[in-house]
């Protein structure tokens, strides 16, 4: 990859991945497309981010169908290394996001932010770009990369990309293929929650625990949905505003489970 990288035209911009490619994922390779003169995609599902229980047997990475999204969408180097090479026996140190990794993905996924931070950071010295695109889909983890970039002096401008959705809103995600037919329609409710808070926000609610509160009857109101949190935090600090918020805006949060598949999404309230 540090050979690949010597030949590239600068801003290198890289688009990390698990694998398991869509729509969200092109508009990342899009972006990164016009930003940098090369750009590099990384196809590697991360073990470490995974906990026991969650999914990453059934992760839905098709290496070779990657492979081809990532050649149509222009990449000039794909970097897709093995579990070794990226792990390989002895190496011990890992990057502590502090505070911000312990919270709402955290507090539920105990380290997983830990391992994201870890294996982005390989990513980052594998690849060694100028730019590194992600999606404000996973609005914790793209706060935690922007956060490790700057406070570790990598000197990478993190750009953030717009959530892709479909047509009824449900923001893109490799997560959806678990879905059936039934909770593929039931899925929509975790938009449609956070689009009923924004109306509140509109109609000039400031209370957080109001929208979410309203968060959360919404979501209840679908009978195969279960929500894991709803959160309207200041997104600069990813805690709660102590007091009304400012008219400068939120961020609402929700993690909701439609069966056995979570799903995140989130949206500015400004
Ligand atoms: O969002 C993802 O796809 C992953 O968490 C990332 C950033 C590639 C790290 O494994």
């Amino acid at each position: 990859m540090h050979a690949a990288r010597l030949c590239m035209q600068s801003p290198v911009a890289v688009v990390p991945t698990l694998g398991g490619l869509h729509a969200g994922h092109k508009a990342l390779l899009h972006a990164a497309r016009k930003g940098g003169e090369s750009v590099v995609g990384t196809l590697f599902l991360n073990p470490k981010q995974f906990g026991e229980n969650e999914d990453l047997a059934r992760y839905p990475a098709d290496h070779e169908r990657d492979l081809g999204i990532m050649r149509s969408a222009g990449v000039d180097a794909v970097f897709a290394p093995s579990v070794d090479e990226m792990y390989p026996p002895g190496d011990a140190f890992t990057v502590n996001p502090g505070p911000i990794g312990d919270v709402l993905e955290g507090a539920q996924r105990p380290g997983h932010f830990r391992a994201v931070a870890t294996v982005v950071a390989k990513l980052f010295s594998a690849t060694r770009p100028d730019l590194a695109y992600f999606g404000q889909k996973d609005a914790q983890q793209l706060e935690v990369v922007r956060r490790m970039a700057h406070d570790l002096r990598f000197e990478i401008d993190v750009v953030p990309v717009e959530t892709v959705r479909d047509e009824n809103g449900v923001a893109l995600s490799s997560r959806l293929a678990y879905l059936s037919e039934n909770e593929r329609v039931a899925a929509e409710i975790v938009y449609a929650s956070l689009c009923s808070a924004r109306d509140r926000w509109t109609g000039r609610e400031r209370a957080a625990s109001a929208l979410e509160s309203d968060i959360r009857t919404v979501i209840q109101s679908e009978p195969l949905a279960t929500l894991d949190y709803a959160a309207v935090i200041d997104p600069e600090t990813f805690e709660p505003h102590g007091g009304p918020i400012p008219d400068t805006g939120a961020l609402a949060l929700v993690a909701v489970r439609i069966g056995t598949t979570r799903l995140i999404d989130n949206l500015r309230l400004n």
